[in-house]
């Protein structure tokens, strides 16, 4: 269910707008260097003016429509546990790049591939996008299950593009159309159609 123009309510979870005051929950989570492992852009190690400017960039590029950056926040506790976010937004070509993260301890409950599938919801049906693509390191299990289960498909695989540990790493690109997410999501879509 859409509640307001920017804020997506899931089962357990809302995706809403980040706020100044999101930043010491974002810290918490973030500083973990598990969180780190798989990730390009997280700097480490992580600080609290890290989360700061992270949340004014978000709330930025926000108001310009390049980028859209929502917090995970878990009904349970009204607390932001991740974050889910659209980035290089390409409205020539409508399409842009999906990226999240969770907090540790709420790994493995399925709660990021809710929150994607929000964001899907927002990226296809609010923003109108043609595709929305993710890439990740070939290592990155996970991310790469939660892509699978929200339907997106693999596009390719580019081959040590990406340098950590002073190694060379395979990249995945995985996307989902806009015809893939009617096809996918229609049952959502007409059931919201007849309410
Ligand atoms: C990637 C990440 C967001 C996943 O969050 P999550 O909430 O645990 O994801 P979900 O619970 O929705 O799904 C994770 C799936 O991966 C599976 N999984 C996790 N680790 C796995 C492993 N080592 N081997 C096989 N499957 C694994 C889980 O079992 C689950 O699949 P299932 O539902 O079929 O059992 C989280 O691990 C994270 O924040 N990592 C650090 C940041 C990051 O890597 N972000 C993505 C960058 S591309």
């Amino acid at each position: 269910m859409v509640r307001s123009k920017l804020e997506m309510e899931g089962e357990r979870i809302v995706l809403r707008k980040l706020m100044p005051s999101d930043a010491s929950d974002i810290y918490e989570n973030l500083r973990d260097k598990d969180m780190v492992k798989w990730t390009l852009n997280i700097p480490w190690p992580y600080r609290k003016r890290d989360a700061m400017k992270f949340v004014r960039k978000a709330r930025y590029k926000m108001k310009k429509r390049s980028g859209y950056a929502f917090g995970i926040v878990l009904k349970e506790t009204g607390r932001v546990i991740g974050v889910v976010d659209l980035i290089r937004v390409d409205w020539k070509n409508k399409n842009a790049e999906l990226g999240y993260w969770l907090g540790k301890k709420y790994w493995g409950r399925g709660l990021t591939t809710e929150a994607v599938k929000l964001m899907l919801k927002f990226a296809f049906e609010r923003l109108k996008l043609h595709m929305v693509y993710a890439t990740l390191f070939e290592e990155n299990i996970a991310s790469r299950r939660v892509l699978e289960k929200a339907g997106f498909k693999l596009e390719g695989v580019m081959r040590e593009c990406r340098f950590k540990y002073g190694k060379w790493h395979n990249e995945l690109r995985f996307s989902m159309l806009r015809s893939e997410y009617k096809q996918l999501y229609k049952k959502a879509l007409s059931s919201r159609r007849k309410n």
